[in-house]
């Protein structure tokens, strides 16, 4: 498979210019994907000097490494980002940049057998890390019906929730729904034919988010991110729905992620971390038309004070 397939990075110089990289400098991308937004970095780094740390959760990715000796792919979860990096002798306040690109790449999309895409029929598994125990397909099949309409509700914002919650629960009872196929089926019924695909994304990505805990690894990254960087050391996250824009805003904002203001006794800001921009920067026209899926795109970009 191509690097063209695999995957397109998003907002790439606009992302390479909020990290203001120096080229000695140590730096993060927690999403490596298909490894452009690292690719673009490390040609910024000075030959010999700097040093990039990558990780992704999918072996896939991790597969297809650059090879480039200031770069070190950690294949793990970014929720554990302080352990990995002190593992390797980065302590807090060492790092000049990190970057995260949330979400699946394209590669998942496109692979049938990932089960990510309603698009695709093939097992109901949508776990970016294949070692983790618990697929989409388990999830269905063990969750109680508060916990189905809840995921629908919250991270899917279906108003339907609980009828589809329902649904699944007594089509469940005859055997397991361990397809994309078998799972559209009890679905479909619950979807406006108007907009079919817009609702059946949301589904999917509700299904997603619970598989992978995806707020929760967010919001542990995002506290030891804001560790890690030195001081005028800049956080650049780019995100594909609101959820996860709400969390990133509130925390550059506040230091936390219900976007409480906290202050001091004199009055002063205790946030730890300043958000560059009440805007977030999105795709121009022209990047949307020649690669639609970063349509939906947002890039905040925070400063550690
Ligand atoms: C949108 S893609 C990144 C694409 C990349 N920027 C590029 O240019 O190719 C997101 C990647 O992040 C990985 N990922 C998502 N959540 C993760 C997590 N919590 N820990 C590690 N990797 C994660 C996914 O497996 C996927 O490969």
């Amino acid at each position: 498979m191509n690097e063209e397939v695999y995957h397109i990075p998003a907002l790439l110089p606009e992302t390479l210019s909020a990290l203001d990289l120096r080229p000695e400098g140590t730096y993060v991308d927690a999403t490596y994907g298909g490894g452009g937004h690292s690719r673009a970095i490390l040609e910024r780094l000075k030959p010999g000097e700097g040093a990039l740390f990558s990780f992704d959760q999918d072996i896939e990715a991790i597969e297809r490494a650059i090879p480039d000796e200031r770069l070190t792919l950690v294949h793990g979860n970014f929720r554990f980002l302080t352990n990995f990096l002190r593992f390797y002798g980065v302590e807090q306040g060492g790092v000049d940049g990190i970057l995260a690109d949330l979400g699946v790449s394209f590669h998942h999309f496109d692979d049938a057998k990932r089960g990510f895409s309603f698009r695709w029929d093939g097992p109901l598994d949508m776990r970016m890390n294949q070692r983790a125990r618990r697929t989409a397909a388990d999830l269905i099949a063990s969750a109680s019906e508060q916990e189905l309409a809840d995921i629908f509700y919250l991270y899917g914002e279906m108003k339907n929730s609980r009828k589809i919650a329902s649904a699944i629960v007594r089509k469940r009872g005859e055997g397991q729904i361990a397809t994309v196929e078998a799972f559209l089926a009890v679905i479909k019924p619950f979807i406006n034919p108007r907009q079919e695909k817009k609702e059946l994304a949301q589904v999917f990505q509700a299904l997603r988010i619970a598989v992978n805990d995806e707020l929760e690894a967010l919001r542990q990254f995002l506290t030891q991110a804001c560790r890690m960087l030195r001081p005028g050391g800049r956080l650049a996250i780019i995100t594909y729905h609101s959820l996860e824009d709400r969390l990133v805003k509130n925390f550059m904002r506040t230091g936390n992620f219900e976007g409480r203001a906290e202050q001091d006794f004199f009055g002063r800001n205790l946030s730890p971390i300043k958000l560059l921009s009440s805007k977030p920067i999105v795709p121009s026209d022209e990047e949307v038309e020649r690669n639609p899926r970063s349509r939906s795109a947002k890039l905040r970009v925070g400063e550690k004070l």
